[in-house]
């Protein structure tokens, strides 16, 4: 048996408490889907500046009412201690009990590098005054372990490929600033205060709810929603661009893994999550416009190419070797099996959008 199976009978059979920060969006609230369907208890935090209520309404439906009833929600900010500190402790709804936290997904931040280069202040406050506030609550309140949503960005300007943890380069944006400033942060709290955390340096994921509106969104949801459309894709610079796209299900099974993980060396540490595939982004757009064909997109689109993007890396591919050696994380998806599962929802969420009279909360 793998580990990520092991773990998932071990957790269902001796369940623990939760904080899943940012729980609200696309990963925490894939991370609460499942953590759910395992019987676990779970506090959630978030100020739903790009999350959605919608999001936490579909995970209800996904569950069972008294799986559901795991869940104890915060609406609330990590720029605020007292909020953080809060959401250390699982509330009973149906009583006076409270359970204390044993391990903290800390998700919460704004992502994407553009908006992090049109408001860099805001950025920064969320993602390094909020990422700090999470680190002291968490030390206080004791918790077992702190595992938080690091980025692929951290590389920067690094040529090499494959990225191995140790080889990075210098930040090209606001928001990979804020990313390494998590890193050395945890970092010196190991040192500092002896509070070990995981950093998961996630590289391009995707799935389910990942939201496809905005003028932030990522490319796999920006894209299927303009072929479902029948919109222009705009592909910036020349389709070479390649990244290493990681299926949501692979990066929930690392946080679990490595929220869980005992053994004194594989704490205090950051790791890739992804596959160890590289796709351009030419050859993403013929997969989504493939996949799409059974919903009506004409194999003979076409993108439109346009200028490269300020402040995005050239190119992605994570060596996953330290998080397969030292956490047992094995990526269950790649690309086109992630694709295959992701599109019934985009599809389906397409629809809702475009019907008349709906409008996503
Ligand atoms: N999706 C990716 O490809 C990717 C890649 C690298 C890193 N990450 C990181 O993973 C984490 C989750 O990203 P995501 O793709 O699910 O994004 P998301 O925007 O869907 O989720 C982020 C969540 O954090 C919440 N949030 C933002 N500011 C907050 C605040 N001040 N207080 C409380 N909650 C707040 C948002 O409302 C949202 O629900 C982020 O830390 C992101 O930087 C994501």
């Amino acid at each position: 048996m793998d580990a990520y199976t092991a773990l998932q009978s071990r957790l269902a059979d001796a369940p623990r408490t939760w904080l899943v920060t940012g729980v609200a969006g696309f990963i925490g609230s894939n991370l609460l889907e499942t953590l759910l369907t395992l019987g676990q208890r779970v506090v959630g935090l978030d100020n739903f500046a790009t999350g959605h209520r919608r999001n936490l309404e579909e995970v209800r439906t996904l569950v069972t009412p008294a799986q559901w009833a795991n869940f104890s929600f915060i609406e609330g900010d990590i720029r605020r201690l007292d909020d953080c500190r809060r959401a250390m402790a699982w509330a009973d709804a149906a009583s006076d009990r409270t359970v204390a936290v044993d391990h903290v997904l800390h998700q919460a931040a704004l992502g994407s590098v553009p908006r992090s280069l049109a408001d860099p202040i805001t950025t920064n406050e969320v993602n390094i005054s909020g990422f700090l506030n999470m680190l002291v609550a968490a030390r206080d309140a004791g918790v077992k372990s702190f595992t938080y949503a690091a980025s692929s960005s951290t590389y920067g300007d690094h040529p090499a490929l494959p990225k191995v943890e140790e080889n990075i380069g210098r930040p090209l944006s606001p928001y990979a600033v804020t990313k390494l400033v998590n890193e050395i942060y945890a970092e010196v709290f190991e040192r500092s205060y002896g509070f070990a955390s995981i950093g998961l340096r996630y590289f391009n994921v995707f799935g389910p709810r990942q939201d496809p509106e905005g003028a932030y969104a990522a490319v796999i949801p920006k894209w299927t929603a303009a072929l479902l459309r029948g919109e222009p894709v705009f592909i910036n610079g020349d389709g070479q661009t390649s990244r290493d796209f990681c299926f949501v299900a692979n990066a929930v099974a690392a946080n679990l893994l490595a929220a869980t993980a005992e053994a004194p060396e594989a704490r205090n540490q950051v790791y890739n999550v992804a596959v160890g595939d590289r796709t351009t982004l030419g050859d993403l757009f013929g997969l989504l416009r493939d996949a799409l064909a059974p919903h009506g997109v004409s194999p003979n689109v076409q993108p439109t190419y346009r200028d490269f993007r300020a402040g995005d890396v050239r190119h992605s591919q994570a060596d996953v070797s330290k998080a397969r050696q030292l956490l047992g994380y094995v990526p269950t998806h790649r690309l086109a099996q992630g694709i295959a599962e992701a599109m019934p929802w985009y599809v389906a969420q397409s629809a809702a959008t475009t019907s008349p009279g709906n409008i996503p909360a």
